[in-house]
């Protein structure tokens, strides 16, 4: 049956005020929500009892403390895959851990994927939050099952603020929103349901794409406004889906950040492509709409409606031409390059698919060591015929530049010959980043400086089914 659009209100979970002497705590548990108003409830694993969980405010500056408590069930409802690296058997089947993404905190605090912690345990965790204000987000990060706890609905968003942007007069209050979009596979009785491969023992799959959109844990939800500007902060949660986003007909909107705050100037844009766990920061003016609906679209399919109110309103916001100082890094400042593959292997058995990063598998030595305060261009090489969202702890990065390649030639010669110009970011990529695409046949190089603490972290590619099974690597930041 088809599902009545826009007829369930948008979830806007209340946030969570993290600040010093008042630590939160933020439990994950098991609970049942409607999707939509025609469903029965769904069975998720939240954090707070909602997916996503709540939002976690903080002021840059501000240190802030959060106890992640473990109680979930016993029992998980998803399928493990035994055979993924840190799903052995005899790890228990309920294991937790969270990351902040895109959050500068010292190794202890990251969420590293085998802190994980099982039910009736909990973390207490400090974050300096000592980085300029952004759209970050937690979410589980446990070794061998991330992806299984991610699609439960573990995740939820952390925006960081500080006073150069409180100063800037952008549209806040009830007119700044959080939109948190993933995909999910819904059964005819509305439960979540995550494909295996058929294989007996070996369920784990390459990549999960859902028919059901959710937007903030709903199935076409909307959102009543007024004729004013609006600034919505979007993030992608999904395990593998991609967002081709607009407004329909193509409205212009305005993009003002990304993954790690303000860009130099706001981006007139008519559409943005994000890839999971990336997000767009942007201020869209419904004045010109009063009394009309707008839905924001994901390719030609509505996401969501906006419904707008007829009738003037003061509208006091205000999207300054410049919201930062982005200074780009210069190639020059970097003491070395590293070059590193993104390519697939078939087993013997031709399946299933195993990418990995520069040939190597988790547990394989630590090779990336960049020394703390150093600036390294990081060239990724992608042989592979998919785009992969590539994510640095700790980090926040520059896009340099994208270049096509011979990728036949390079796997059978190691030679690279490029098969046209290095291309500059588009301006909504010319901010700071933590996650980017790294396009097939393409040289992609970010700039990165490894600042603020020494020790163990991991980057990874950010589609879950991938980072699951061996496309995840520690590097170590050295004193
Ligand atoms: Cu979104 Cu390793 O994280
Ligand atoms: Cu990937």
């Amino acid at each position: 049956d088809v599902l009545a659009p826009f007829v369930d209100p948008l979830p806007l979970p209340e946030a969570l005020r993290a600040a010093p002497g008042r630590p939160l705590r933020i439990a994950m548990r098991e609970t049942a929500r409607r999707l939509h108003r025609d469903l029965p409830p769904t069975r998720l694993w939240t954090y707070g009892g909602h997916m996503p969980g709540p939002p976690v405010e903080a002021r840059s500056g501000e240190a802030a403390r959060i106890e992640w408590a473990n109680e979930l069930p016993a029992k998980h409802f998803l399928p493990i895959d035994r055979n993924i690296c840190g799903a052995e058997p005899g790890t228990p089947e309920v294991r937790g851990v969270v990351h902040v993404h895109g959050a500068r905190v010292p190794p202890g605090a990251d969420g590293y994927p085998t802190d994980w912690f099982v039910p009736g345990q909990s973390r207490a965790l400090d974050y300096p939050n000592r980085q300029d204000a952004a759209t970050l987000w937690y979410h589980d990060h446990t070794m061998g099952i991330e992806r299984l706890n991610m699609y439960a609905g573990l995740f939820g968003l952390y925006l960081l603020r500080d006073e150069h942007e409180l100063s800037l007069g952008l549209p806040s209050g009830e007119r700044e929103v959080p939109l948190v979009l993933c995909d999910r596979l819904l059964t005819a009785d509305g439960q979540l349901y995550y494909p295996t491969s058929g294989v007996g023992d070996a369920p784990w799959v390459p990549e999960v794409f859902g028919n059901a959109m959710l937007v903030n844990g709903a199935l076409f939800p909307r959102l009543d406004v007024q004729a004013c500007r609006y600034r919505l902060r979007v993030l992608n949660a999904s395990n593998a889906r991609f967002f081709r986003l607009s407004l329909r007909g193509r409205r212009p909107f305005l993009q003002i950040g990304s993954d790690q705050g303000l860009l130099a100037a706001p981006v007139a844009q008519a559409g943005l492509v994000l890839a999971p766990a990336e997000r767009a920061d942007l201020v869209v003016d419904f004045a010109g709409l009063a009394g009309q609906d707008v839905e924001l679209m994901n390719d030609a399919a509505p996401l969501m409606r906006f419904r707008v109110a007829a009738g003037r309103v003061r509208d006091g916001s205000r999207v300054p031409a410049v919201l930062r100082d982005v200074p780009r890094l210069a190639e020059s400042s970097a003491a070395r390059t590293r070059l590193l593959t993104i390519d697939e292997y078939d087993d013997c058995l031709a399946e299933p698919m195993l990418m990995l990063l520069d040939g190597k598998r988790w547990h394989d030595p630590v090779s990336e060591t960049p020394k703390l305060g150093s600036t390294e261009i990081w060239s990724l090489l992608n042989l592979t015929e998919d785009t992969h969202p590539i994510h640095l702890h700790l980090v926040r990065f520059q896009v340099l530049d994208r270049r096509p390649f011979d990728v036949d030639q390079y796997v059978d010669s190691r030679t690279l010959r490029y098969l046209g110009p290095a291309l500059p970011p588009p301006p909504h990529e010319r901010g700071w980043k933590d996650t980017a695409q790294v396009p097939p046949g393409m040289l992609t190089r970010f700039i990165v400086r490894f600042e603020g603490y020494a020790g163990r972290y991991v980057w990874h590619c950010h589609l879950l089914e991938h980072a699951s099974n061996e496309m995840m690597r520690p590097f170590e930041v050295v004193a």
